[in-house]
């Protein structure tokens, strides 16, 4: 048995390594903690690329969750065929991917899809496609807040690209996408300062909206880090999407403490090679546990003073004055650093509860393509 509170693990000999373990009691603890924090359901729209997961979808939805949020299209058909009746699908649609969403949409004609947008030619391109849906597309306006990844500055241009959605026949003026992933002080009264600054910078950008008459129905704002600070931000049509909270994970559990979540997602490995004192080998390649961020992969509750020296496909390398007092085969938990790109590296998850295997879920939307 591997006991390292809050996880246990039953007869863990008999389990596969590597894999993926969720704690479901630790799973359903951080929705319920992810809700209250943000005051209930309503302005509630997590990210599903931390899980990929229908099962942690049909969770979500029996707890009222409504409103989702993803980044790919495999996603948006996850949570479409779990269900799902408002998805938003936030990244820049170009290519085929932009016939795909609205085949999709066509395909569920009880799910709501929303779309973002950070230039006028993507709009006209989606507005074009979906011409023949029989229904416009409700389209967000992606801002760049400050992280300079996607998004169009709030300035003139912005202006410009709303009313260009507004005045396309395809789409729907739906309001402003605001991912704030550069607000992540470790200290709350820094973070909160930066998060309160994008949420000031999204107000006023609004209000220029609105002094055109242009709707502005929802502004869809940050991640994790953000997520206690837009929770209290209760401007009109404010939804907060954090996706990491879901699962959580050691690099956000050690850096912002003040979150009230529980790493829920693991991983099972084994000692497989000792090659000198000091040292072990784990089954634990880059194919298993995410290669990102740089430094510690994953956090061994049982060995925390475990020192990454070597990651490649399928070893993870570790050096530690307690490395001798492991032996061959033996298994260990791992809490990954980093659990969104762990989660999608495998192809079904193993439920624990009370310490036991009872259930294994498929990586539901682990896969780029699945029927759209
Ligand atoms: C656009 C967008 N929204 C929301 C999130 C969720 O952020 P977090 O992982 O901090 O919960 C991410 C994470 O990468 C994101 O890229």
């Amino acid at each position: 048995m591997i006991e390292s509170p809050p996880y246990r693990l039953e007869e863990p000999e008999a389990l596969e390594s590597p894999s993926l373990l969720i704690f479901r009691d630790l799973l359903e603890r951080n929705l319920e903690a992810m809700i209250q924090v943000a005051g209930g359901v309503d302005r509630l729209r997590p990210h599903a690329k931390t899980h990929k997961s229908a099962d942690v979808i049909r969770m979500a939805l029996g707890r009222g969750v409504r409103k989702h949020k993803c980044a790919t299209i495999a996603e948006a058909e996850m949570l479409a065929e779990a269900g799902a009746p408002d998805v938003l699908l936030a990244y820049p649609l170009v290519g085929p991917n932009v016939a795909r969403f609205v085949r999709l949409a066509a395909a569920f004609p009880a799910t709501t899809f929303r779309a973002t947008v950070d230039a006028p030619e993507a709009a006209r391109a989606l507005a074009e496609a979906a011409c023949n849906l029989g229904r416009p597309i409700p389209t967000l306006v992606d801002l760049d807040v400050g992280m300079g990844r996607t998004g169009i500055e709030p300035g003139e241009s912005a202006l410009r690209l709303y009313e260009t959605v507004a005045g396309l026949p395809g789409l729907e003026p739906d309001g402003l996408h605001a991912y704030d992933g550069h607000v992540n002080d470790p200290d709350l009264a820094t973070r909160t300062r930066d998060a309160q600054d994008v949420e000031a910078l999204v107000l006023a950008f609004r209000d220029r909206l609105t002094a055109l008459g242009l709707p502005t129905p929802r502004l869809v704002l940050g991640g994790t880090p953000s997520f206690p600070v837009h929770a209290a931000f209760h401007a009109p049509g404010a939804e907060c999407s954090p996706g990491t909270v879901i699962y959580h994970d050691h690099n956000y559990a050690t850096k912002y403490p003040d979150l009230p979540f529980t790493p829920a997602a693991l991983l099972l490995t084994r000692v497989v090679s000792r090659p000198r004192a000091g040292r072990v080998c784990l089954d634990l390649g880059h194919k298993a546990v995410a290669a990102d961020p740089a430094g510690a992969r994953a956090f061994f509750p049982a060995f925390p003073d475990a020192r990454v020296v070597g990651h490649s496909e399928e070893h993870l390398v570790l050096d530690s004055p307690s490395a001798d007092r492991l032996r061959l085969g033996e298994p260990l938990l791992a809490i990954p650093a980093h659990v969104c790109p762990t989660s999608a590296l495998h192809r079904r998850a193993l439920v624990v509860v009370d310490g036991r295997v009872v259930d294994e879920w498929e990586i539901t939307a682990r896969d780029r393509h699945l029927r759209f």
